[in-house]
């Protein structure tokens, strides 16, 4: 099979990371995708924070299940029960950020297919990964406003997404299945 098409198979949401820490130009590799990726008038209207102090990743990750805690017992509770960790013990980390401005072509959108590229070039070179929204928690609101200026994203950009990225423990995760109903086909 191509092998692009074999990489986007066999992605899946890694959620438990060994300690072992990625190699600088792997993190380059996967980083270097990201930024790779198209955007509507190539405005590029991204910023990424690649973060591989693991002291800092476990203090963000503590920040987040505390709040987590505070204000959505749900998604705190569904955290409790897959270990108590929202960034499952990752070496490293991509903040994914974009810029806030008047358009209506959605940033989000240009934000959206930097992730792809990150998740799927993460595969290639022999990285799990796993998107996670939850960690949104620690850099929204006025504590989020601490750790943004902490972590040194540039005014004017929020948190859209950060990318988990480091080994799996285990042998890892069957890649979601298909759903072809999602997909309909008009013929002539
Ligand atoms: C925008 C987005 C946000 C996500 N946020 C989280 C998250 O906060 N925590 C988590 O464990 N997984 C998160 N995921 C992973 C999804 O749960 C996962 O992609 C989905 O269940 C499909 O599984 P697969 O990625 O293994 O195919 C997120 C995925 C996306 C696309």
């Amino acid at each position: 099979m191509n092998a692009t098409l074999e990489t986007i198979q066999r992605r899946y949401a890694c959620r438990s990371f060994q300690s072992t820490p990625v190699p600088d130009d792997l993190l380059g590799a996967v980083v270097e995708a990201g930024l790779h990726a198209p955007s509507a008038v190539n405005r590029q209207p991204w910023r990424l924070v690649v973060i591989s102090d693991k002291s800092v990743i476990d203090e963000l990750d503590a920040a987040g299940v505390a709040r987590l805690s505070q204000f959505d017992p749900a998604g705190y509770q569904r955290i409790l029960d897959r270990g108590g960790r929202l960034l499952y013990n990752c070496p490293a980390l991509v903040l994914v950020l974009t810029e806030r401005m008047e358009s209506f072509v959605k940033t989000e959108l240009d934000a959206g297919i930097v992730v792809s590229h990150l998740l799927l070039a993460a595969t290639a070179v022999g990285l799990s990964s796993c998107p996670c929204a939850l960690i949104g928690a620690a850099l929204t609101g006025p504590e989020g406003e601490v750790w943004k200026r902490r972590l040194e994203a540039p005014d004017g950009f929020d948190f859209a997404l950060a990318i988990l990225l480091g080994y799996a423990t285990g042998p890892g995760q069957a890649p979601h299945a298909v759903d072809w109903s999602k997909v309909s086909k008009l013929t002539a």
